[in-house]
């Protein structure tokens, strides 16, 4: 069965992925694709609605990002927001220009058509998140005025014989406080998408359609103990059973405790019919890393090692069809204005093609947004911890270890950490944090402890909030929280006389250490 769509034309916003998510949340299949996308592949996709994004550009600027005027013609609902909105006003003949004022932030914006599908059940004045340098000064011809501010005489739109919708503000934005209500009144009100969206069926489609690529094949899955190798390996067990291998490479790397919370799960004990290898590749690891101090380095030495211990078991396992990818929608999706900079060469413990002698590679997440890949491992049974486990990146500790990476040194980042976060979940500290951790400096300082002087490591903890890691804020932990992690982690890791707080956004840090 094919789910009813919405169709997402992505025109460079910041948000782009979140109004997907949103949308998706409501249970509507939902797809981002760039601006450019053409119509005979809309026309396929036969989507319910389409949205606009916000973006960069004014619509007067050089080389503007324009929508094909065709996309009027298909006789499907558009919603246009931000840019979006002003792109809809300017293609159709209505007034766009420089705002007297730019209206930035949390903005009071009152609804004067309360009848509008988008505001259906929202209150008369509401308070929406406004970004915008521009405006639309006119409405064009056939358009109704729905919402206004008194900076913006058009803060919403709409054509409702032509099903056009449009909105100044973002409703995508958590700080918009009906957003949602308004965004479902789009695809429920305006679109008739019924809402079949849902995980369970998800994974029994899934598991159909993996059986049938799979056939009798091999399968060789590289688990990293993480949400999405997890949800991935589970999902191709139930599909295939036996035919699937999953090699955990233990690169000695790994939080303290992982590697046998990952054989509980996966190994011969765990609930699961396949066929796991754990190899414990540390020593060779630490070989390689050491001495070695530049960031960039480790992180291909480490890349580079994982690759060739892997290949070694794919080996043993004789010739594999299909090799797994715990690619997720993010991953896919590319913005409607180009990549940006590689700013750290990623090492993802999927991606291993080259080395392996394999026929294709299956991407069985490949459409699921993270909250999703998790609600399918909720779904397939997998317990809760590993199900919410955040985020941890492929070279392990070795970047949240600044410096040379020595078993000392993994040592006592794996201490702090296991105490930092005990300590945090204890206190229910870890609801709305995306990433959290301990890394350790490379600062050795003066200290007292008993009546003797030390001189040892600095912890370094850091909390972030995020909603997609390209961009996060410094999560503010309370005080009592961090002072008995402080307290726990001098006390009791050996070799740290000083805790720190990062409370530096990204940017201009990054989340990682290195
Ligand atoms: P940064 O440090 O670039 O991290 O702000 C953004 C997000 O990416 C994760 N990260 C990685 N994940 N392989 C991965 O699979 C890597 O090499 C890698 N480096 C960073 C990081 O944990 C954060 O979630």
């Amino acid at each position: 069965m094919k789910n009813e769509n919405i169709l997402v034309l992505d025109f460079g916003g910041q948000y782009n992925q979140l109004i997907a998510r949103r949308v998706r949340e409501s249970h509507v299949y939902c797809e981002v694709h760039p601006y450019t996308l053409s119509i005979e592949k809309i026309k396929e996709m036969a989507p319910k609605g389409i949205i606009f994004t916000g973006g960069p550009n004014s619509v007067y600027g050089e080389g503007a990002a324009l929508c094909q005027p065709e996309l009027f013609e298909l006789g499907v609902p558009i919603l246009g927001i931000c840019y979006g909105s002003q792109l809809l006003a300017h293609m159709l003949g209505g007034k766009v220009a420089t705002a007297p004022v730019s209206e930035y932030g949390k903005t009071e914006v009152e609804i004067v058509k309360k009848d509008s599908p988008l505001f259906k059940d929202v209150k008369d004045k509401t308070i929406c998140w406004m970004s915008h340098t521009d405006y639309i000064a006119e409405a064009p011809a056939g358009f109704t005025v729905t919402a206004q501010t008194p900076v913006c005489p058009v803060a919403a739109m709409e054509d409702a014989s032509r099903g056009l919708y449009a909105v100044q503000f973002h409703p995508e934005v958590m700080h918009t406080e009906e957003g949602i209500k308004m965004l479902q009144g789009f695809v429920y009100g305006v679109c008739g998408c019924k809402g079949d969206w849902q995980m369970t069926s998800f994974v029994d489609e899934a598991i159909a359609q993996l059986r049938e690529k799979i056939g009798d094949g091999k399968v060789l899955c590289a688990l990293s103990g993480g949400v999405d190798s997890s949800v991935a390996a589970v999902l191709l067990s139930k599909a295939v059973g036996k035919q699937l291998t999953c090699v955990f490479v233990d690169h000695g790397l790994l939080r303290k405790n992982e590697g046998d919370e990952v054989d509980s799960v996966f190994g011969p004990e765990g609930p699961y019919d396949l066929n796991f290898v754990h190899v414990d590749a540390s020593e060779r690891f630490y070989e390689k890393l050491k001495g070695v101090t530049d960031p960039e380095k480790k992180r291909k030495i480490i890349g580079e090692e994982f690759i060739r211990v892997f290949e070694a078991e794919a080996k043993k396992i004789g010739k594999v069809d299909f090799l797994v990818q715990g690619t997720i929608y993010p991953d896919v999706i590319e913005s409607g204005l180009g990549k940006s900079a590689v700013i750290k060469s990623h090492h993802n413990v999927g991606g291993l093609p080259d080395y392996v002698d394999f026929k294709e590679i299956v991407e069985p997440l490949r459409l699921l947004f993270k909250d999703e890949v998790r609600e399918v491992g909720r779904t397939l049974g997998i317990p809760e911890y590993l199900v919410r486990r955040q985020p941890f990146p492929g070279p392990g500790l070795g970047i949240r270890i600044i410096g040379e990476v020595t078993p000392e040194k993994i040592k006592i980042v794996q201490d702090a950490d296991w105490i930092y976060r005990e300590e945090v979940a204890k206190a229910g500290a870890d609801k709305d944090l995306g990433q959290y951790f301990a890394a350790l400096t490379n600062m050795r300082s003066v200290g007292v402890m008993g009546d003797g002087r030390t001189y040892d490591y600095a912890i370094a903890l850091r909390a972030v909030m995020t909603s997609d890691f390209m961009t996060a804020e410094s999560a503010k932990l309370p005080w009592e929280v961090l002072s008995i992690c402080a307290s726990r982690i001098v006390n009791e890791v050996k070799g740290v006389n000083r805790v720190l707080y990062d409370c530096t956004g990204k940017p201009p840090a990054t989340i990682e250490f290195e």
